[in-house]
């Protein structure tokens, strides 16, 4: 975030939602509680609300997305806004349109929310200081750097799951040098108070040393698990890094993928998260990725509740600023 934005409002409230660097804890977890209240139980009705009536929410996805898009999308219906999806390299964009004329032509349309998906960073930053005053940008993922609804939903996961943070020890597996995933993790978890959080990873997948602050790194996985709380997979982010491309799926799996046997060095009651997409046989195996530990089916449902909250507080902030 550069000097001079700021992508909370005079009162703590967000103007956007950008990155989860400089969050307060009590803001992430104002953003948890409510996303619990639009939490829903498998075979019952989702939660609906009118918070987003007469608002329109453009989905700018400039990168692949099943569970993101699909979740703002059904986030935003569910409470009473109009969706639009773009697909962005089959929009305007391809005849060399710049993105601000993009955003300029749909804000015509009087589109209130941006929710945005690329791989330039800084460049949801750029569009929330040219849009109006009414209009919100949100990331739904910027290069390798943020995805703060991704880590606000696995904040909400590991809560609902484990009561809270305290004491929790978290290991974080994979290619965590090219994932915004890891990051955005990393910040809620390091916010809202995770005793110990661990990454692991082969030395070409590991961050600068400056990057993570207050996590223990190692190179050994099995080390890395011993006694974990939470196991957070990571797939191998082969469009971010030409190392990364070369990466032997087979050996990778050998050191740094989670099977039963590896699961059984955590704690017995570990959860095991991955983001999605998933690698199966490559950063975890089928019988993990399905098996009673696993958590990752409840991240995909806690997504659509993270993102319904996030939008509804941006709508609640905006009524309260009078825009
Ligand atoms: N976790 C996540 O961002 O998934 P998608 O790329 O499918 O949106």
């Amino acid at each position: 975030m550069n000097r001079g934005f700021t992508q909370q409002d005079a009162a703590g409230r967000l103007r956007h939602l950008i990155t989860l660097d400089g969050l307060p804890r009590g803001l992430l977890v104002e953003l948890l509680d409510r996303a619990q209240e639009y939490a829903g139980r498998p075979g019952e009705l989702a939660p609906r609300g009118s918070d987003l009536a007469g608002w329109t929410v453009a989905n700018l996805f400039a990168e692949p997305s099943t569970r993101t898009r699909a979740s703002f999308e059904l986030a935003a219906v569910r409470l009473g806004a109009d969706p639009i999806n773009l697909d962005v390299m089959l929009s305007s964009r391809a005849k060399g349109e710049s993105i601000i004329d993009t955003i300029y032509t749909l804000q015509e349309m009087q589109v209130d929310v941006f929710v945005i998906r690329d791989a330039e960073p800084g460049i949801h930053e750029y569009v929330a200081r040219h849009v109006g005053d009414h209009v919100a940008v949100i990331s739904g993922g910027e290069a390798h750097v943020s995805h703060p609804t991704q880590g606000l939903l696995d904040a909400l996961t590991i809560r609902q799951c484990k009561g809270g943070f305290d004491g929790l020890v978290v290991t974080i597996t994979g290619d965590i040098r090219h994932s915004r995933v890891a990051r955005s993790a990393h910040r809620a978890l390091a916010t809202l108070g995770a005793a110990e959080i661990r990454i692991v990873a082969p030395p070409e997948f590991m961050p600068d040393a400056a990057e993570f602050s207050g996590a223990r790194r190692y190179e050994s996985f099995d080390q890395a698990i011993d006694g974990a709380d939470v196991v957070m997979m990571l797939r191998i982010q082969r469009e971010r890094a030409i190392g990364a491309a070369q990466a032997d799926p087979v050996r990778y799996h050998q050191q740094y993928g989670l099977t039963a046997e590896r699961l059984a060095r955590a704690k017995p009651q570990a959860i095991v998260m991955h983001p999605g997409p998933m690698n199966r046989g490559v950063e975890l195996t089928s019988d993990v990725a399905d098996g009673p530990q696993s958590v990752i089916r409840r991240q995909v449902a806690n997504g659509v509740a993270v993102r319904m909250a996030v939008l509804a507080h941006l709508a609640d902030a905006r009524r309260r600023r009078g825009a």
